[in-house]
Order: C-alpha cells, then sequence, then structure tokens
C-alpha cells in the first residue's frame, strides 16, 4: 500500500500524465492510469486506514479529541470518495469535449487540494503509520 506521500507523489504524477498533451486532448492511456491510480492506490489507502487505524485508535482510548479527529477524517473520506466518483466518471468517457477537459482539470486540481490537507491532518493524528 501507498503511503500518504507516495500516494500524493503519485497524484500528481498521474496529474502531469493526464494534461501533458495538447490541449484539450487526453490520452486514453492516461486516463485509464488515473482510473486505476484512483481505485487502486487511493480507494484502498482509504479502506486501509478504515479498517484497520481508525478502529486502533478509537481502542486506544486516547480521548475525545484524537475521536473527534477521526470522525472528521472519516468525513473527508466521505467527501474525497464521492469526487472520485466524479473523477472516474469524466475519466472514463469515451470521448471528453473540451468542456468536459476544463471540468476535469478543475476537479484534479480541486481533488489534489483536498487530498493534501487530508493527508496533513493525518499526519498529526497518526505520523508514520501510514
Ligand atoms: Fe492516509
Ligand atoms: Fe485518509
Amino acid at each position: 500500500m501507498l503511503t500518504d506521500d507516495k500516494v500524493i507523489e503519485q497524484f500528481a504524477v498521474n496529474h502531469d500524465r493526464l494534461f501533458a498533451g495538447k490541449s484539450p486532448r487526453i490520452s486514453t492511456k492516461a486516463a485509464a492510469a488515473a482510473q486505476q491510480f484512483l481505485k487502486k492506490d487511493v480507494l484502498s489507502h482509504f479502506a486501509y486506514e478504515e479498517r484497520y487505524i481508525f478502529p486502533g485508535l478509537l481502542r486506544a482510548g486516547l480521548g475525545a479529541e484524537v475521536a473527534n479527529d477521526v470522525a472528521e477524517i472519516r468525513k473527508d473520506h466521505r467527501a474525497l470518495i464521492k469526487e472520485i466518483k466524479e473523477l472516474t466518471a469524466l475519466l472514463a468517457k469515451e470521448k471528453l469535449t473540451s468542456e468536459d477537459v476544463v471540468v476535469l482539470r478543475e476537479a484534479m486540481r480541486a481533488f489534489g487540494k483536498h487530498l493534501q490537507r487530508h493527508a496533513v491532518k493525518e499526519n498529526k493524528l497518526f505520523p508514520s503509520l501510514v
């Protein structure tokens, strides 16, 4: 599984690959790779945290503040998963119009920002775990 740092690094790689071509062209290969990355790396990273890290933190009885932080991070996951669904729907389109590419670019930019913000929160709560 990729760590937060690697997820963000790979997000940047995928982002650059998607928008490397002459606008508004998006390569089919880059779109497929980005979908794969979101599903395999990002969603499974969230799932791992939901399954192992958060229950572990809550079981450790670290107090209300940690419980609140976990609840907030879980809320982030739900919002990020929604964004991933929207991104995936765009990336899966057979033919992207130039408007689609504008929307995709904006959605990717927002997602990257939210992902980074999320990783900062996690890093405060469970540094060096994942
Ligand atoms: Fe994480
Ligand atoms: Fe997370």
